[in-house]
C-alpha cells in the first residue's frame, strides 16, 4: 500500500504496467513520425511535413508525462530502445521515401493502436481508483481521437 497516495500495491503495479506499455509504444511511434517527417515526398510535402512535426513535438511532452506518472506511482520507466522494442508490439519504420497516402495510412494505424492502449489504461486505472492516471489517459485519448479525425479527413 502506498499510504500517501492511498493506492494499494496491486493498483500501482497494474497501472504502471499499462503506462510502461504505452511509454514503449509512444517511443516507437515517435520514431515513425520522424521517419515520415523526413522522408515524405510529393506535392503535399509542406503540409504533411509540418503536421508530423507538430505531432512529434506533442508526443515528446506526452512521453514525459507518462514516464513521470510511472515515477509518481513508484515505478521506474524504461529509458532504452532495447526495452521499448521488447515491450511494444509495433515495428520500427525504415528510412525510405513515403507518399502522403502511405503516410496517412501508417499514422492512422498508429493512432488506432494508441487509442486502444489508452482505453485499456483508462479501464485499468478506473478499476483501481487511480483517477489521475485515468485523467492522463483521457486527455491523451481526446488528442489522438482528434488526430484520427484530421488524418481520416486528409485521406477521404
Ligand atoms: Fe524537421
Amino acid at each position: 500500500m502506498n499510504e500517501k497516495l492511498g493506492l494499494d500495491k496491486s493498483a500501482t503495479e497494474a497501472v504502471a504496467g499499462k503506462l510502461g506499455k504505452l511509454l514503449a509504444d509512444l517511443h516507437i511511434v515517435y520514431g515513425h513520425l520522424h521517419a515520415l517527417h523526413w522522408n515524405i515526398e510529393g506535392k503535399q510535402f509542406f503540409g504533411v511535413h509540418r503536421e508530423l512535426q507538430s505531432m512529434y513535438e506533442n508526443l515528446a511532452e506526452q512521453i514525459d508525462e507518462v514516464a513521470e506518472r510511472m515515477l509518481i506511482l513508484g515505478h521506474r520507466p524504461a529509458t532504452t530502445f532495447k526495452e521499448y522494442l521488447a515491450t511494444s508490439s509495433l515495428e520500427e519504420l525504415p528510412s525510405r521515401k513515403y507518399s502522403a497516402e502511405e503516410t496517412a495510412k501508417l499514422v492512422l494505424q498508429d493512432l488506432a493502436h494508441l487509442i486502444k492502449e489508452l482505453r485499456a489504461l483508462i479501464e485499468t486505472a478506473g478499476e483501481h481508483n487511480d483517477e489521475a492516471s485515468a485523467d492522463l489517459g483521457v486527455e491523451m485519448l481526446g488528442e489522438f481521437e482528434k488526430q484520427n479525425w484530421f488524418w481520416s479527413a486528409f485521406s477521404a
